[in-house]
């Protein structure tokens, strides 16, 4: 039902515009100041698209949101969970809230682990996953009041759960790609092979290099 655009933005960050085609009402997820207002400006006057909603998965620690910008720009109101310390959002998100979009609806999945409000947007036959679910991988989780035992029952409880053939399109990609499926990542994600307590004692041990705009990005997009 809906059209899905993918913008690669800096450093592996992934945007996406989710539009329906006959009503030409759109939202923009996870969009970056690196990618400038045209990348997500240009499609939308391309398509004729009005802007309804500006969609965060969490708050970003790697890259400057421009949902601001892009409201003063385009419309559209910023949705984010309502325990994210934004506090300009428009929209406060909980588990199951839904945004109409068009001739259909956006789902709010709360997955929190990666973030304590980390949120997947679910559309009919696919979910924005954030970074509780990447292709291959999944977010770290220690820091942003990040959780590994959270992370594994939003994994299981909530994301494993959806059909096989649902397309997972995540905030981050580092290989170029945009989309897997639920199936393919229950089947090959490393991290989804591991037993509860080994993905917990992994995650909870694994603290890579903090991201390069980390004491820029949080402070800017936290308030
Ligand atoms: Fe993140």
């Amino acid at each position: 039902m809906y059209d899905i655009t993918p913008i690669h933005t800096s450093r592996g960050c992934l945007s996406y515009i989710v539009a329906d085609p006959v009503t030409r009402e759109a939202a923009i997820i996870d969009p970056s100041q690196e990618a400038g207002p045209d990348a997500y400006g240009d499609i939308l006057k391309e398509k004729g698209l009005e802007l309804r909603y500006i969609l965060e998965t969490h708050t970003h620690a790697d890259h400057v949101s421009s949902a601001r910008e892009l409201r003063g720009l385009f419309g559209g109101k910023i949705a984010m969970h309502e325990s994210s310390p934004l506090p300009s959002k428009d929209i406060a998100l909980a588990d199951g809230s839904t945004l109409s979009l068009g001739r259909g609806t956006i789902e709010v999945l709360a997955t929190p682990g990666h973030t304590d409000e980390s949120v997947t947007y679910r559309i009919p036959g696919a979910v924005f996953t954030g970074d509780a679910l990447l292709i291959g991988g999944t977010g770290r989780t220690d820091f942003q009041r990040g959780n590994s035992t959270d992370l594994y029952e939003s994994l299981w409880q909530k994301l494993m759960r959806l059909p096989e053939e649902t397309i997972v399109h995540p905030a981050h990609n580092y290989e170029g790609r945009t989309a897997s499926t639920i199936g393919e990542e229950k089947r090959e994600n490393p991290r989804l092979q591991m037993e509860k307590e080994t993905f917990i004692a992994a995650l909870d041990a694994h603290h890579p290099p903090l991201p390069e705009l980390f004491d820029t990005a949080v402070p800017k997009n936290s308030n």
